[in-house]
């Protein structure tokens, strides 16, 4: 097939022929079900127009158009303005930029969520998790997702803002659990993919209450950045002074309404996905009592004055995490990108402005890349290495997760952590099962847990 400019029919694709309307609600209330449906008849390409808005949209899962897509050596792949992510993040987040401002604000952005100031954050983990975890009485359930998310919002809060016990920074982690809550309401999620279902109806006011707590966070927010500017501290290394501090080519800093939608991008891309991989990873590792025995075994030899960054380094530790991220991928596509002309990916013709998407959870259940893949195997990780077009939690290319290593090292410590030094069972009559929480993958029960020690 060749390229071209001309429009190009929805049937040349592989896609599902069910009504669009009975496809859209399975996409938003059952999204794995859907996206595993849609795997038996497209799983290397599919034509899913319930995914997003433009006329052409397409979900790539072979490894061969996700290394296209990533690399983007033609440059044929642009940034649409995200509006799924808009409602949430503003229009000025990270997810919108193209182009030159977009590889300005990565490079801004990337120093304090890797190297030595990210490992530095490791200790703080460890701790977190230690205090949480004791804070549970033996015998009593606790929800895993609850305790994580908690510990990753306290660690994006000090990546973001730095070391801060104030008042403003509590009430900003309080109105995040709030504005993120409202992620797992069914008519929140329904209006948040048919635009037209957000306004009120009666008394039911779902989505003027989410809007309500999003500008009482605005308004913190506002408050923080305005207190910053006012009182600056050239001396601190958190995300806020630096993006305080920047200046574009002309010498501008940047407008408070930048600044407020690259915070909330962070905090919320930053915790709600960190903590459903640590769900999940808990999930299966009290599902499985040969990993769960074996990861023991490996930090046997490790204490809690272990330096962090070793401990993260654990081969076992690291497939069990990677093989969590794998099975139930908390993000399960990208980002979408755009064409900026006709091309082609893997024999089809595509036309410009299409939305294409790399399909994560499609691609994870690639057989020929992973056999039995509904099997929980951490040994496939230590058997193989993947590549980046095959293993893709993170996505890639240009608008890979700038969170990845923090995230990556925040999920092993936690884990070895509850791992080396609790001792916890799954106290849940039912196995879980994946659902929607805004746009990612969690357990439905949020996998409850005991301690037995
Ligand atoms: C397990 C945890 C996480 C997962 C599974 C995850 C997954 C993803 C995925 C799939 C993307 C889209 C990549 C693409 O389209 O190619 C992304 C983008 C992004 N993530 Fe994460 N993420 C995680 C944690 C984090 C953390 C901790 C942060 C912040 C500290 C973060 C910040 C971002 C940002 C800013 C982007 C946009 C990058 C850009 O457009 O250039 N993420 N993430």
């Amino acid at each position: 097939m060749t390229t071209t400019s001309e429009p190009v029919s929805p049937s040349i694709y592989p896609r599902l022929k069910s009504p669009r309307f009975w496809q859209k609600l399975s996409y938003v209330l059952s999204p794995a079900q859907y996206l595993e449906t849609l795997a038996q008849v497209a799983p290397d390409i599919a034509y899913a127009p319930v995914i997003g808005t433009a006329p052409t949209v397409l979900l790539v899962s072979h490894p061969d158009g996700l290394k296209q897509l990533f690399n983007n050596d033609a440059k044929q792949f642009a940034a649409p303005l995200n509006r799924l992510l808009q409602p949430v993040v503003g229009d000025r987040s990270i997810f919108s930029l193209e182009g030159d401002r977009h590889r300005r604000e990565r490079k801004l952005l990337m120093p304090p969520l890797h190297g030595d100031r990210m490992r530095a954050y490791g200790d703080t983990i460890c701790q977190l998790t230690r205090q949480q975890l004791a804070q549970q009485p033996i015998g009593q359930v606790f929800v895993m997702r609850e305790i994580a998310q908690a510990i990753a919002l306290d660690v994006i809060l000090q990546t973001v803002f730095g070391l801060d016990d104030s008042d403003r920074s509590r009430q900003i982690a309080a109105t995040i659990v709030e504005l993120t809550a409202s992620f797992q309401s069914k008519f929140f999620l329904a209006a948040l993919f048919l635009p037209a279902l957000q306004r009120d109806f009666g008394l039911i006011r779902p989505w003027t209450r989410f809007n309500q707590t999003r500008d009482r966070l605005k308004t913190l927010l506002l408050d923080e950045i305005r207190a910053r500017r006012a009182d600056p501290d050239p001396d601190r290394t958190d995300i806020l002074n630096l993006m305080l501090a920047a200046r574009d080519e002309d010498g501008n800093a940047m407008e408070e309404d930048e600044l407020h939608d690259e915070l909330i991008t962070l905090l919320i891309a930053g915790h709600e996905t960190t903590a459903n991989s640590v769900a999940w990873a808990m999930y299966w590792i009290s599902q499985n009592a040969d990993v769960r025995d074996r990861l023991v075994a490996e930090l046997r030899d490790t204490d809690a004055q272990t330096d962090p960054a070793e401990l993260a380094r654990l081969p076992y530790l690291t497939a069990v995490c990677n093989e969590a991220l794998r099975l139930y991928p908390s993000a399960m596509m990208s980002v979408p990108r755009r064409t900026t002309e006709a091309t082609e990916i893997l024999g089809y013709p595509v036309p410009a402005n299409a939305n294409v998407y790399a399909c994560i959870y499609i691609a994870h259940r690639n057989p020929d890349v992973y056999p039995e893949p509904l099997r929980f195997n951490p040994d496939r990780f230590l058997d193989r290495q993947y590549s980046p077009y095959e293993f893709i939690p993170f996505g890639g290319g240009v608008r890979r997760c700038l969170g990845e290593a923090l995230a990556v090292f925040e999920l092993r410590l936690v884990i070895a952590t509850i791992l080396r030094e609790f001792s916890v069972e799954y106290a849940d009559a039912q196995p879980e099962r994946p659902v929607r929480r805004g746009v990612n993958l969690t357990p439905e029960r949020g996998v409850q847990l005991k301690r037995v020690a």
